[in-house]
C-alpha cells in the first residue's frame, strides 16, 4: 500500500485545463503504462469531415447485445439521416438476432449488407474501415478502452456506453483518446444516461443553484437481485464462456460496482459537479453467490468517498437476491435534502420545497442522448462528455480497489494504479484459468 497522497494536480483533476504541462504529464503517465494493444502511439492524421445538413450519416454498431440493439435504435429515431451500415459482435447468433430486430422496426433505416456484418475479435477494426461516420460500442466494458482508441484514431464520432474502463490502465488510455477526440472535433457521448434524464436534469440544476445549500453528505444505493447468466453449453472453449458470462469475469466487467452500480455513482458525481473525492474506503465481499458459474467478482458492496471540506459520499450496492432492493439517491446540505427515486418520483425538502411526483410524458433519457449526440454534430460542434465519463468510472474503479484491498485508496493512488486486468492476448482455445476473488486485507494494491 503506497502512501496516502491528497495532491490535487493528476491528470484526471487537471483534464478540464488544457495547459501544455497537464497534456504532457497525461501523455507521459498513460503511455508508460498501459498494455500491448494500448501503448501504441497514438495516429492524429485526419479530422472528422463535416457533416451538413442533407448528408446521409452512416453508423456502425459494435456489441450487438441488448444495449447495442436499444441504442442502434434510438440512433436511428435521433436523425432522419441516420441509417445503420456495419455491424460487428464475437459472436454470429448475437449479430443475427439483433440484426433481425432492428430490420423488422426499422425496416428503412437498416442497410447492413452481408459483406458489412463482421465476426470475431477483430471485427471492430474491419467495422471502423467500412466508412461509418459514426461508431456505438456497446460491447462488455474491458474492451472499451482498445475500441474508443481506434475509433479515435479513425476519425469517428462515438458513442460509448458506461463504465469506460476495468482498470486504471484502460483508463488512462481512455483519457487519451478523450483528448484526441477533442482534438479531432469528434463527439464522446457516454451511456450515463440519468444525465440526460428530463427528470433529473431538473432537480440537478436546483441542487446546483445552491437549493440544499451546500451539500454536507451523499447517500447512493444500487441494491438489486440476480442477474442473467448462461449455462455453459458443449464445445464452449473458456474465452466463449465468460464472453457470454461477462458480467461475472473482472476483467470484462470490472465487477458490479464498476458496470451496473456506476449509474449512482455518477449521479453522486453529478451532484458534486464532478469534483473528485479525495479517498475513500469501503467493505465488499461474495457471500451468497459463491458458485464458480458466477466467476470472480463481489456480491456486494459498500463505499465512503471523503470528499474536501469534511463532505463524506456513502454508496451502497448489492447483487442478492431475496433482498430489500433500492435504487434511489440522497443529497443532504446545509438548507434542505434532495430525494431520487430511479424511475420514480425526486423530491427536495427544506427552505426550498419542490417535487416531481409522476414522471409522464418526459421524454426517455436513453433517447435524448441520442438526439443531443445528433444535432451536435449536424451543429458542428459534437458534444464531449470526456472528462466526466472518465472521473465516474474512477469513482467506481477507486471503491472496488478500496473493497477488494481492505485499505485506504486515495484518488490519485487509485489513478495511477498499475493493475492490469485485461489478458495481452486472447486465444479462442487456450485455457483462461480464473483470477481468484478478492480478499480484502490479504489482496494486495497494485
Ligand atoms: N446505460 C445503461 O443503462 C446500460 C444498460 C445495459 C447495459 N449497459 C452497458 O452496455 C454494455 C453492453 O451491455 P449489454 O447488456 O448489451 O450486454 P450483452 O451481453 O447483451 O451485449 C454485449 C455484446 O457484445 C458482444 N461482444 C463481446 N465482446 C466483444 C468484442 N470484443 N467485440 C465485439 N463484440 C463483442 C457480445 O457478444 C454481445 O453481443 C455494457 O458496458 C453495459 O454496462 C448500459
Amino acid at each position: 500500500m503506497s502512501t496516502m497522497n491528497t495532491r490535487t494536480n493528476s491528470p484526471l483533476n487537471s483534464a478540464l485545463t488544457s495547459s501544455a504541462q497537464t497534456r504532457r504529464q497525461f501523455i507521459k503517465t498513460s503511455s508508460a503504462a498501459v498494455g500491448t494493444a494500448l501503448a501504441a502511439p497514438y495516429v492524429l492524421r485526419g479530422q472528422a469531415h463535416d457533416i451538413s445538413a442533407a448528408d446521409v450519416i452512416k453508423v456502425g454498431l459494435i456489441g450487438c447485445g441488448g444495449r447495442g440493439t436499444g441504442a442502434a435504435s434510438q440512433a436511428m429515431k435521433a436523425d432522419k439521416g441516420t441509417v445503420l451500415t456495419a455491424m460487428a459482435d464475437v459472436f454470429p447468433d448475437r449479430l443475427e438476432s439483433s440484426h433481425q430486430t432492428l430490420q423488422k422496426a426499422l425496416p428503412d433505416k437498416i442497410k447492413v449488407e452481408p459483406d458489412h456484418r463482421f465476426i470475431g475479435l477483430d471485427a471492430y477494426q474491419k467495422l471502423l474501415d467500412s466508412g461509418i461516420d459514426v461508431v456505438i460500442l456497446t460491447t462488455p466494458p474491458g474492451f472499451r478502452p482498445i475500441h474508443l482508441k481506434a475509433a479515435v484514431e479513425a476519425n469517428k464520432h462515438v458513442f460509448t456506453e458506461k463504465p469506460m474502463a476495468v482498470d486504471a490502465p484502460g483508463l488512462r488510455s481512455v483519457m487519451e483518446s478523450v483528448k484526441v477526440a477533442k482534438a479531432k472535433n469528434l463527439a464522446m457521448v457516454a451511456g450515463f444516461c440519468w444525465r440526460y434524464n428530463p427528470a433529473e436534469r431538473q432537480i440537478f440544476e436546483r441542487v446546483h443553484n445552491g437549493e440544499i445549500g451546500d451539500i454536507r453528505a451523499l447517500y447512493t444505493c444500487y441494491n438489486t437481485g440476480f442477474l442473467w447468466s448462461h449455462p455453459r453449453k458443449p464445445g464452449w472453449t473458456d474465452l466463449e464462456y465468460q464472453l457470454r458470462n461477462w458480467l461475472y469475469y473482472t476483467w470484462l466487467s470490472g465487477d458490479h460496482i464498476t458496470e451496473q452500480a456506476i449509474h449512482s455513482l455518477d449521479k453522486m458525481a453529478w451532484a458534486m459537479k464532478d469534483v473528485p473525492p479525495v479517498r475513500c474506503y469501503a467493505h465488499g465481499g461474495r457471500q451468497v453467490r459463491t458458485d464458480p458459474a458466477f466467476g470472480n467478482i463481489f456480491d456486494h458492496f459498500s463505499v465512503v468517498y471523503e470528499y474536501p471540506n469534511d463532505v463524506k459520499g456513502y454508496h451502497f450496492s448489492r447483487q442478492q437476491a431475496g433482498c430489500f432492493n433500492d435504487n434511489s439517491d440522497q443529497f443532504f446540505g446545509t438548507k434542505g435534502s434532495a430525494y431520487i427515486k430511479a424511475f420514480g418520483p425526486l423530491h427536495i425538502t427544506g427552505e426550498n420545497p419542490w417535487n416531481l411526483r409522476s414522471r409522464t410524458g418526459l421524454e426517455d433519457m436513453y433517447q435524448v442522448e441520442h438526439n443531443e449526440m445528433y444535432q451536435s454534430i449536424r451543429a458542428g460542434k459534437p458534444n464531449n462528455d470526456g472528462v466526466r465519463m472518465a472521473r465516474s468510472t474512477l469513482l467506481a474503479l477507486m471503491g472496488r480497489m478500496a473493497a477488494y484491498t481492505g485499505q485506504m485508496i486515495t484518488w490519485d493512488e487509485a489513478l495511477d494504479s498499475q493493475e492490469k486486468l485485461m489478458p495481452d492476448k486472447l486465444d479462442w482455445n487456450a485455457p483462461m484459468p480464473v483470477a481468484p476473488v478478492a480478499l480484502p486485507g490479504l489482496t494486495k494494491f497494485v
